[in-house]
């Protein structure tokens, strides 16, 4: 029976439930009116005002939120900050920048990254780990505005950056005379292709050069406008005489290529991460007198250096490279110690039993040396802050560290 019905229903004629719906009226576009009326009605309008107001909050700060690898932290550093020391004016803060440090895995490079990160920089280190080492650098490593390029100077390299920090250079005695051809090369070769590249991508380009240059002076204090007093065939000249010729690369690539360079002098300075054996005599001493051997002292100890603390370089370059200045700028501290005075200060932090041998003079050792930082202070509005009674308890710290772990 149901087979029935079911094979007899499509005779049948369809019930007005099986007929097909009529098509529905599509309904009408909303025209434009119908449009604000809708952004109108429950504040709607209000929304979509907020959610752009928010999101361009976001983009326009997101440069200042973005994280420190080293403490996942957000930057402590206030949007707007007093920039007294480098001779900003208060509340002005500079714009990220991109910006390549050579030598940037070294003693000064190291702290100098660590202050372009922190406020807001994107940095790339290149260096080719001679003296320095990635233990400087390796609390950067997760931190996406950092990059490390293993690459030496000597050969050319194409990047683009903002600014142009030329560190990579061996700076001790023990390491610049090791190799001297090398060093030499690194100092003219490494120069000429920081410079080259400068000139390309229109970046500003900062020279670390040396108090060197000034040699064993007869003028005391030195000043930026005294021509030097330099051995130019000695044992410490593929320095000397390097960073000189350095000197010159640079003002000829701005007088004739128009680059925008800027040149600082640098004396002394010491802190953590300064290899541990690297001759300089600060580290010689803390070295020597952490690990209970006598300091030595080359000559009569006589000879006179001023100490400056990395935190003050490091702010000393920062302010010069964002100044108008040119240069050449001696940054170093004023303060003035025979070798006999600093080995005082070194007992006196270390060890009071601590000992003292001489021995006889290097080669060329200049008798005094001593800034003349009035120009630095005039124009760049900077100066050194830390004492050495300061400075030397915190490479003390991280020196004993580092000869426990040996
Ligand atoms: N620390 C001081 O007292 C002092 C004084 C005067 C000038 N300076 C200058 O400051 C700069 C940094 O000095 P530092 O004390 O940090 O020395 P450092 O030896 O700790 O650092 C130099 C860095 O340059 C790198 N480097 C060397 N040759 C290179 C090359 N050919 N290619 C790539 N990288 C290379 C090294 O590996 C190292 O990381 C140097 O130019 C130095 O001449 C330092």
């Amino acid at each position: 029976m149901m087979k029935q019905l079911h094979k007899s229903s499509p005779t049948h004629a369809p019930s007005p439930a099986h007929a097909p719906a009529p098509k529905a009226a599509k309904p009408a576009r909303p025209g434009p009116r119908s449009w604000i009326g809708y952004l109108l009605r429950e504040q709607r309008l209000l929304f979509v005002l907020l959610g752009a107001l928010i999101a361009s909050t976001f983009f326009l700060l997101r440069p200042y939120l973005s994280l420190s690898a080293s403490s996942h932290l957000p930057d402590a550093r206030p949007l707007f900050s007093f920039a007294a020391r480098s001779g900003v004016p208060a509340g002005f803060r500079p714009p990220p920048r991109r910006v390549v440090v050579t030598g940037g895995a070294g003693f000064v490079g190291s702290h100098l990254v660590d202050r372009l990160l922190e406020q807001g920089d994107s940095v790339i280190v290149v260096d080719n780990f001679f003296t320095g080492r990635k233990e400087n650098v390796a609390h950067h490593l997760r931190n996406p505005r950092f990059e490390l390029l293993r690459h030496d100077v000597v050969e050319p390299i194409l990047l683009e950056v903002d600014r142009i920090y030329h560190l990579a250079c061996p700076a001790s005695p023990v390491h610049y005379k090791y190799n001297p051809i090398k060093t030499i090369k690194t100092n003219v070769m490494g120069t000429l292709n920081m410079l080259g590249l400068a000139k390309r991508i229109g970046a500003r380009f900062l020279l670390t050069s040396t108090s060197e240059v000034y040699g064993d002076p007869l003028e005391h204090p030195q000043k930026e406008t005294y021509w030097g007093n330099v051995n130019p065939i000695g044992v410490r000249s593929c320095y000397d005489e390097g960073k000189r010729t350095a000197e010159t690369l640079t003002m000829d690539y701005h007088r004739g290529g128009g680059v925008e360079v800027r040149i600082a002098r640098i004396f002394n300075t010491y802190g953590p991460r300064m290899c541990l054996d690297d001759g300089r005599v600060v580290s010689n001493f803390v070295a020597q007198a952490l690990r209970r051997q006598p300091m030595t002292v080359y000559g009569d100890g006589k000879q006179t250096r001023s100490f400056q603390y990395v935190s003050d370089l490091v702010a000393g370059l920062m302010a010069l490279m964002e100044s108008d200045h040119i240069g050449p700028f001696n940054l170093g501290n004023p303060g003035e110690f025979t070798m006999l005075e600093l080995a005082q200060v070194v007992k006196e932090t270390i060890d009071p039993m601590a000992t003292i041998e001489f021995k006889p003079n290097t080669a060329d050792d200049p008798h005094m040396r001593k800034p003349d930082i009035t120009k630095a202070k005039q124009l760049l509005h900077w100066e050194p802050k830390v004492s050495l009674k300061e400075g030397l308890p915190l490479m003390v710290t991280d020196f004993r560290q580092r000869i426990s772990d040996e």
